[in-house]
């Protein structure tokens, strides 16, 4: 199974096992992280799924979407490396992925 690393808001890092086909926002929600929302449940109209993406990652993602891109505007936290991870499908070739869970908006 591939593998999450997940930091927390507090900076707390954990590596989980992801199950391949769920979105990275699922895989952090099903591990017990209760800081990510993801209120809309993953149909990319919350932005509460926002994490920053370490750089190594950033080229290997599938492309931002409108809507993704429209979403992550409305937040102050935004930067270059801003995804929303319901919008990631997480896959082998993710192993080792590290996220951080963006602060709250
Ligand atoms: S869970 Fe709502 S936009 Fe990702």
């Amino acid at each position: 199974m591939p593998k999450l690393t997940v930091v927390t808001r507090e900076g707390d890092e954990t590596t989980v096992d992801g199950e391949a086909g769920l979105s990275v926002m699922e895989v952090i929600r099903d591990s017990g992280f209760d800081e990510l929302l993801a209120l809309c449940g993953g149909c990319c109209s919350c932005a509460t799924c926002h994490v920053h993406v370490d750089a190594a990652f950033l080229g290997i993602l599938p492309e931002m979407s409108d809507d993704e891109n429209d979403l992550l505007d409305s937040s102050d936290n935004r930067d270059e490396t801003s995804r929303l991870s319901c919008q990631i499908p997480f896959s082998d070739a993710l192993d080792g992925l590290r996220v951080t869970i963006a602060p709250e908006d």
